[in-house]
Parts: C-alpha cells; sequence; structure tokens
C-alpha cells in the first residue's frame, strides 16, 4: 500500500510517500525556522503564505524522489488538527484536491498521534545518492532496549513532547489513545524556546540550550530550578515556574509588587550573563525541564497495576525528543523499568509528513476514510 502524506499544521510544509505503513519511500520538508526566526516565533500569517508558496513543490519533490506517480497511490493522508488554521487549510485543500481528482481515499490524520507514530519509520534503502531518507544512528541512543523499529509493543506510555504539546498518553494500539495528562500552561517546547530568549539564543532553542549544556564544563547544579509536580497523583506538567524562575537567574529579580516604585530596583539583582554563566543556566533549566518529564512518566507506570494491562513500552515523539538528556533519561527510564523505549530518529523527531503518511495508513488498513467535508481543527498555536 502506498500512501503520500501532507503536513503543514505550522511552519513545516511537508510531503511523504510511505510504504507498507513504516517505509518511507521519500520525506522532503521545507522549514520556515529561518524566516521566523527573525520574529523570535512562528508568525501565523507569514507560515501560512509560505505554505502556499512551497506545498506543490514540496509534493512534486516527494513523488519524484519516491518513483511514484499520481496513479500509483493508494490513498492520500493529511494533518488536520491541531495547528494554525491558515496553516493547517493549505495541507488539507491539497490533500482534498488531490483526494477528488484522482478519486482516491481521503484521511486525516491528528498530528499529535502522528508524533507517537514517528519511531516506526523506515527507509527500505538508503540508495546511492541519499535520495531515500537515511536512516540516523539512533541520535546519540547507547542501550539496546531502545528502539527505532516496526514493532511497537503495546499497552504503551506515550509522551508527545513538543513545540506546542507535553501530554502523556495510554496507547494499546497505534490508533487507540487515552489522555492521561497534559501542560496546564506552557508546552515543554515552547518553555525551550523561551528560556533561549531569556539567554539571548537564537529561536527555535531548543537545539541551543541542548548544545549549551553538553559544553564539558556547563554545571547543571548551579540552580536547583523548581520542577512542577503539582498534586501527589497529578500526570500534568506546568513549565511556567520554572521559566520564570529562569528569567529571575538571569536578569535578576523584582521586588513584589507592593514595593515596587519608581525608579523601580531589582530586589536580588543578577550575576553577569556571560558565557559560563549562559551554559550553567541552560543545562540547569535543561535538567529541571526534562526531570519534570521522567517524574511524571514515572509516576504514570507506578499508577498502572501489575496486571495485564501493564504498559510494555514507553514510545516518544515531538521536537524536544531529539534533546540529547531527554534520550539518555528515558533509555535510563526504560532499562529500569523492564520496558523496551521507541524514540524516532533524529530526522522525524521535528514535524514531517512521513508520521502522518504512516499513521494515516495504518487508518486506512482499519477501514477509516473521510469524505470531502473533512474540516481543519484549528489551536491558536502550533
Ligand atoms: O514537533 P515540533 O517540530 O513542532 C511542533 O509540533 O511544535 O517541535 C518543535 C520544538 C521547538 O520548541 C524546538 O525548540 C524543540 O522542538 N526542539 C528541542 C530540540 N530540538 C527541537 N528542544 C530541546 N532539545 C532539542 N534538541
Ligand atoms: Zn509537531
Amino acid at each position: 500500500m502506498i500512501v503520500l502524506g501532507i503536513e503543514s499544521s505550522c511552519d513545516e510544509t511537508a510531503a511523504s510517500i510511505v510504504r507498507d505503513s513504516t517505509q518511507v519511500l521519500s520525506s522532503v520538508v521545507a522549514s520556515q525556522t529561518q524566516t521566523h526566526a527573525e520574529y523570535g516565533g512562528v508568525v501565523p500569517e507569514i507560515a501560512s503564505r509560505l505554505h502556499e508558496i512551497n506545498i506543490l513543490p514540496v509534493l512534486n519533490q516527494a513523488l519524484a524522489e519516491a518513483g511514484v506517480a499520481f496513479e500509483d497511490l493508494d490513498a492520500i493522508a493529511v494533518g488536520h488538527r491541531p495547528g494554525l488554521v491558515g496553516s493547517l487549510l493549505v495541507g488539507l485543500s491539497a490533500a482534498k484536491a488531490l483526494s477528488w481528482s484522482l478519486n482516491k481515499p481521503l484521511i486525516g490524520v491528528d498530528h499529535v498521534h502522528a508524533h507517537l507514530y514517528a519511531p516506526f519509520l523506515s527507509c527500505p534503502s538508503p540508495a546511492p545518492g541519499g535520495r531515500c531518507p537515511r536512516i540516523a544512528d539512533g541520535g546519540g541512543l547507547s542501550s539496546s532496549s531502545t528502539s527505532s523499529s516496526p514493532n511497537p509493543t503495546f499497552p504503551a506510555l506515550g509522551l508527545v513532547v513538543s513545540g506546542g504539546h507535553t501530554s502523556l498518553y495510554k496507547l494499546t494500539s497505534p490508533t487507540n489513545l487515552t489522555r492521561l495528562g497534559a501542560t496546564i500552561d506552557d508546552a515543554i517546547g515552547e518553555a525551550f524556546d523561551k528560556a533561549a530568549s531569556i539567554l539571548n539564543l537564537p529561536y527555535p532553542g531548543g537545539p541551543h540550550i541542548d548544545r549549551l549544556a553538553q559544553h564539558p564544563d556547563a554545571n547543571d547544579r548551579l540552580i536547583d530550578f523548581p520542577i512542577s509536580r503539582l498534586s501527589k497523583d497529578s500526570l500534568d506538567f506546568s513549565y511556567s515556574g520554572l521559566k520564570t524562575s529562569l528569567l529571575y537567574a538571569a536578569k535578576g529579580k523584582p521586588n513584589p509588587p507592593k514595593l515596587q516604585g519608581k525608579p523601580q530596583r531589582l530586589a536580588e539583582p543578577a550575576p553577569e550573563l556571560d558565557d559560563q554563566r549562559t551554559r550553567d543556566l541552560a543545562a540547569s533549566f535543561q535538567r529541571a525541564a526534562i526531570r519534570a518529564l521522567t517524574i511524571k512518566a514515572q509516576r504514570a507506570l507506578d499508577a498502572n497495576p501489575n496486571d495485564q494491562t501493564s504498559f510494555k513500552s514507553i514510545i516518544i515523539g515531538g521536537g524536544v525528543s531529539a534533546n540529547t538528556l531527554l534520550r539518555a533519561e528515558f533509555t535510563k527510564l526504560a532499562e529500569q523499568n523492564n520496558l523496551a523505549l521507541h524514540i524516532p530518529e533524529m530526522q522525524y523527531c521535528i514535524d514531517n509528513a512521513a508520521m502522518i503518511a504512516a499513521l494515516g495508513s495504518v487508518m486506512f488498513k482499519q477501514g477509516h476514510t473521510d469524505d470531502l467535508t473533512l474540516q481543519a481543527t484549528p489551536t491558536t498555536a502550533c
């Protein structure tokens, strides 16, 4: 079965051809990051205009690289939720137009659920010339229990960590998910991006914080930033307190409002934000941000009674799953709990259309199709 996937929910215009639910024949991503970096975040109006420009070249390239013609397609899958409405509509309109004109089934795919299918993508033939998206070496993963294989094991604990989402799920199959918890304020990727901005690092900030935290001189214990646990049994997340603590550590702590007057003085001025302090704050922030994930994941595992419904694996997806510390910590957590860990190859951590095509294929096999009334279901952020 050959499925075309289309993704345009945020600032990546992507198209991919996937065979038999996991084999990626092509995966083309046109990223708008450079453009949005100038504004320190995604500008929705610019994003949809760029999707409009990129969608046809990206589609043509995906077909050409896969050596597949429109007639060869069995179905067209499209990410139709969640995301920015103007962005979603470009991909959805293209998918509907193709579905109607080619008379091929249309399948609407949830972008967040698709992130949890990304670990199961593979490339059948890393071709000479590298046209087939190459499988990386596991992104520095050390554990043999870590896999990027087409063999998910269920029930699984799913964790989506991206610019717009921080959510825990219980999955009994790739398409059967129950949400166990989610962020009550910022998403973890958003927190990384805001932290980077506080530390005067470029957008998107996650990879920069990751890189600085890996510096041999970086001290991740410089500041013991707060880790939000919420109530005793909560599986939700909160990143706003961590972000504010970093702000105070970097820029100084303001006076409480009642003492504020003019000129306003800092109650506790911060030391100069030189290269060493920037590295230390980045590493300390990252340690707290990732620790919040492992605490809640362990809570979810512990909350599950030791019967046939017990978790057999952990599946992680979304842009922040590229993070070096996250990958190392979840490798340990999976080992300690004797679970398989499924985490995407680096190229499939960030937004891509291969995950949309692949999950769309699974849904199609299960008999799911949509008609031309399929709606874009937006959110106010990506
Ligand atoms: O999944 P994604 O591409 O887009 C959304 O669906 O939101 O995730 C983008 C997010 C950004 O916030 C970016 O800073 C973060 O993923 N990110 C990282 C790393 N690489 C990307 N965060 C931490 N460490 C990284 N290495
Ligand atoms: Zn995403």
